[in-house]
């Protein structure tokens, strides 16, 4: 019997052909990943004018769709998934993350009501309950799945704000960060409607931690002038140089002053799964709230962020909703519908990916996977110490180094120069990509080395060819 066709579907065949062949195409790019270049530097004009991206009137063949995507993402992004890409924070996903993704889609899952998603509202909550226990938080706690950390943070400081501002008494609000936390709160705090006299920039000390007397000091002030200490943002793991805040004095402080305890977890937070981390962020588990991007060092495919609160009830009195039209989806024994958590209603079944994930692979991998990045650091510092061309700034810290060349008969302003044009020149080489930040008001380069495929062989050939990069120097050893 022929198909009969349907508005907008692919006959079933067709849907299995190019399903498979997407299949093949993402397997084959993971799989040859490592022998290719990271990528390179685009011109906007060129590709405006080069790429096919026009929409057509009428039908195309959903096989030369496919190919047309495939060269189009193999050609023009950066592969953060390369084990060889070590700037910023990488992003090598698994598989099954990806599969996941796929499945959601496809079944077209709507993670938010009950009556809509009930198995996968259970299976996000066994996954926040997860990552609870890894921040060992108490059972009281609770948490959803959001696009990822700059969401996490905002919602956090959100449902902060709901909790206390009824102590608040009207005055105004005041949100304490750092000039080490990530640049997402301040424009998160901004979003929420803070001006900057209400975000105080707390001190750090000499390896970059916020100083907690200062904080202590800075609250003690605002109270005298009126104003109401809010939250505090810690981070557990600095983009710039892998820092853990004092986690128990900062707790301390809070506790003292009644203010909320947000940590910023959102790339370190998943070193709780091993020895070490467990030891470098003590204190975690004194957190109000954290955040936490499964996208970055538990390996899914991006959009997939997380925030854990203390008591799962501050979510319920920030964000939960009625309307009318919802009025079914509350029948029954204490249905759990993620929409009363977070800001979103119709959302997409994110846990799914960390969830599949950690069912294939299970969690002792991914123990064993973050530990690998926080030693493969720890032997890239080893290897730059040992090497007259470089001074590390800050040492390996949850998997990131900053350094800088050593150029002793350079003046500092020259060895910036040359430090930017290092990490300038890894963009068109494609080999491996290394870029710079600042630290102490200086440009140092940066290697994150949290992929799990990244050996330590990698790592030495990446710094072979950031020496190969740099241009000649008289002062360079
Ligand atoms: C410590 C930290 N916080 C927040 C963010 C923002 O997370 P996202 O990019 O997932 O929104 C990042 C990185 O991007 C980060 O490293």
């Amino acid at each position: 019997m022929s198909e009969i066709p349907l508005p907008l579907r692919l006959p079933a065949e067709s849907m299995r052909k190019i399903g498979y062949r997407a299949v093949d195409e993402i397997v084959h790019h993971l799989s040859t990943l490592s022998e290719r270049p990271i990528g390179r530097p685009h011109d906007r004009a060129e590709l405006e004018r080069t790429l096919d991206v026009d929409i057509p009137t009428g039908p195309t063949e959903a096989q030369d769709v496919l190919d047309h995507v495939v060269r189009l993402l193999s050609s023009t992004i950066t592969h953060t998934d390369h084990p060889r890409f070590m700037a910023y924070v990488p992003g090598p996903s698994t598989f099954a993350g990806s599969l996941a993704d796929f499945l959601a889609s496809g079944f077209n899952v709507h993670a938010a009501g009950w009556i809509l998603g009930a198995g996968p509202a259970i299976v996000e909550q066994a996954t926040i309950d997860w990552l609870r226990r890894m921040c060992r938080l108490p059972e009281t706690s609770g948490g959803l799945f959001l696009s990822g950390g700059t969401m996490a943070n905002l919602v956090a400081v959100h449902a902060a704000r709901v909790d206390r501002s009824a102590a608040a008494g009207g005055q105004e609000l005041v949100v304490y960060v750092t000039a080490q936390t990530h640049v997402s709160i301040r424009r998160g705090l901004r979003f929420l409607g803070f001006n900057d006299r209400q975000v105080c920039t707390v001190p750090v000390d000499g390896t970059y931690r916020l100083d907690p007397s200062a904080l202590d000091a800075a609250i003690r002030r605002d109270r005298q002038l009126g104003r109401w200490p809010l939250c505090v943002v810690a981070t557990a793991g600095t983009t710039n140089a892998g820092t853990v805040d004092p986690l128990p004095a900062i707790a301390e402080v809070c506790e003292r002053r009644g203010v909320w305890l947000h940590v910023d977890g959102a790339y370190g937070a998943p070193a709780m799964l091993t020895e070490a981390g467990q030891k470098i962020l003590a204190g975690l588990e004194l957190a109000d709230s954290i955040a936490i991007d499964a996208h970055k060092w538990l390996f899914q495919p991006y959009g997939c962020g997380c925030l854990l609160v203390r008591n799962a009830r501050t979510l319920t009195a920030a964000y939960s909703l009625h309307a009318e039209y919802l009025t079914e989806n509350r029948l029954g024994d204490e249905p759990l519908s993620y929409y009363d958590y977070g800001p979103e209603l119709t959302r997409r079944f994110r846990a799914l990916k960390l969830w599949m994930s950690l069912r294939t692979f299970g969690a002792d991998a991914f123990r064993d996977a973050v530990a690998h990045g926080i030693a493969l650091a720890e032997r890239a510092q080893a290897v730059l110490a040992a090497r007259p061309q470089w001074s590390v700034t800050t040492p390996a810290q949850l998997g990131i180094v900053t350094f800088r060349p050593h150029a002793s008969g350079l003046p500092p302003a020259d060895v910036d120069a040359l430090t930017r044009d290092i990490a300038a020149k890894t963009l068109p080489d494609g080999f491996a990509m290394v870029l710079s930040t600042e630290l102490g008001g200086r440009p140092v380069l940066r290697l994150c080395t949290t992929h799990p495929e990244t050996s330590e062989d990698d790592v030495i050939a990446v710094i072979d060819r950031l020496e190969a990069l740099a241009p000649d120097s008289a002062a360079w050893p």
